[in-house]
């Protein structure tokens, strides 16, 4: 018998998340993101929901690989383009598009001998100061593409680093335009932040919307604004059972390091997961977890396998807890109950992002098709 352990692949939710972002972005084309294995969700696992993407947008040539062999023939992008000159045949022989971020690119590019003209997505830095040609430069690295018989079309992006905060993205929008006001081109700006939040301008949304997070269910701008407050279902949910149930007395503690001791009786239920799983250590006594879809809180430290859950609210509102118990970790109870992996993420310090790319190999996947 495995360990009970589970992540489960929502189907339905992931179609509902694409469609999410195709209304948040009207008439505009929705690039699903489905780098780092689908944010850890798995390619092949998550490619049926996604057929009705207009394309992929990833980092890694062996990812493009896959979605070509699962029968995609529409566009794939390599959001980083390509990292050494040889990528350029498998490009060419995939029908790859590619970001050109840097000169070297180009050079490449320029002693590429292909029959296959490529299509190019050329990337300014407008001031996330990761990857791009800065506005400055931006033109000359433009007319250097256009002037390659193996480029075939030219189309322009940037990349946001505060769509989802206060600073916004005017400054950026403004060194994007001021910059491109006159090229031709398709173009594509958006992340799941911006696609939500700032897409209402057709300025923004532009010709494609690159929407990662958002297809998994995650909110980009938690804890402003909640999964739910942007009708966001989750695409993963991890979940367990109970194996143990202990009862403590005022002054017993619980776990290693002794970080959590009992103020009053209370009855603790022992999880079969730890951070061996994926799950955040860093996440201390009072981390959100639905036991048999009821919230409650985790008690003490996590350790490789285990974490304690405080059974006693459940307990004393009469309900029959213990062991075999349903644990969910983040997701969706078997009764419905939603706990938003942000949630979690947050007490661990970190993002929804992370932990949804940290799910260990050992953790069995299944994928729920039902509607
Ligand atoms: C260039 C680019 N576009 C789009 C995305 C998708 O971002 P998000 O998952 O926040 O929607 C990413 C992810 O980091 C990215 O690097």
């Amino acid at each position: 018998m495995p360990r009970p352990i589970l992540a489960t692949i929502h189907t339905a939710a992931l179609q509902h998340n694409l469609a999410r972002a195709q209304q948040a972005a009207p008439d505009a084309r929705v690039w699903a993101v489905v780098k780092a294995n689908a944010y850890g969700h798995g390619i092949e696992r998550v490619f049926e929901a996604f057929r009705a993407a207009d394309g992929f947008a990833l980092l890694d040539l062996q990812e493009a690989e896959r979605i070509r062999h699962l029968g995609w023939r529409g566009p794939i992008l390599l959001l980083e383009g390509v990292f050494e000159p040889r990528d350029l045949e498998l490009c060419s022989r995939l029908g790859l598009w590619h970001a050109v971020h840097c000169d070297a690119q180009i050079d490449w590019l320029a002693a590429h001998k292909t029959q296959v003209p490529h299509r190019v997505f050329l990337k300014m830095n407008s001031g996330m100061n990761r990857l791009g040609f800065t506005p400055e430069r931006y033109r000359a690295a433009w007319a250097r593409l256009n002037a390659l018989p193996q480029v075939e079309e030219i189309s322009l992006m940037t990349h946001f680093s505060d769509a989802d905060g206060p600073r916004g993205i005017a400054h950026q929008m403004a060194a994007f335009a001021l910059a491109t006001r006159d090229l031709p081109g398709e173009r594509s700006l958006c992340n799941s932040a911006a696609t939500l939040r700032h897409a209402q301008d057709a300025q923004v949304r532009a010709d494609w919307v690159r929407a990662g997070i958002m297809l998994y269910g995650g909110a980009p701008d938690h804890p402003e604004r909640r999964s739910m407050d942007w009708d966001l279902q989750p695409g993963m949910t991890l979940s367990t059972k109970l194996l143990a149930v202990q009862e403590l007395q005022p002054g017993d503690t619980v776990g290693y390091g002794s970080s959590f001791t009992a103020d009053a009786p209370m009855t603790l239920g022992v999880a079969a997961c730890g951070y061996a799983d994926g799950y955040p250590r860093h996440c201390g006594t009072g981390t959100p977890v639905l036991v048999e879809g009821v919230r409650t809180r985790t008690v003490g430290r996590v350790s490789m396998d285990m974490l304690a859950v405080d059974l006693t609210p459940l307990r004393a509102a009469g309900m029959e807890v213990g062991m075999g118990s349903e644990v969910t970790l983040w997701g969706r109870s078997s009764l419905g109950a939603v706990l938003p992996i942000d949630e979690v993420a947050q007490a661990a310090g970190t993002i929804g992002y992370e932990l949804m790319c940290a799910v260990a190999q050992r953790v069995p996947v299944v994928v729920d098709a039902s509607a």
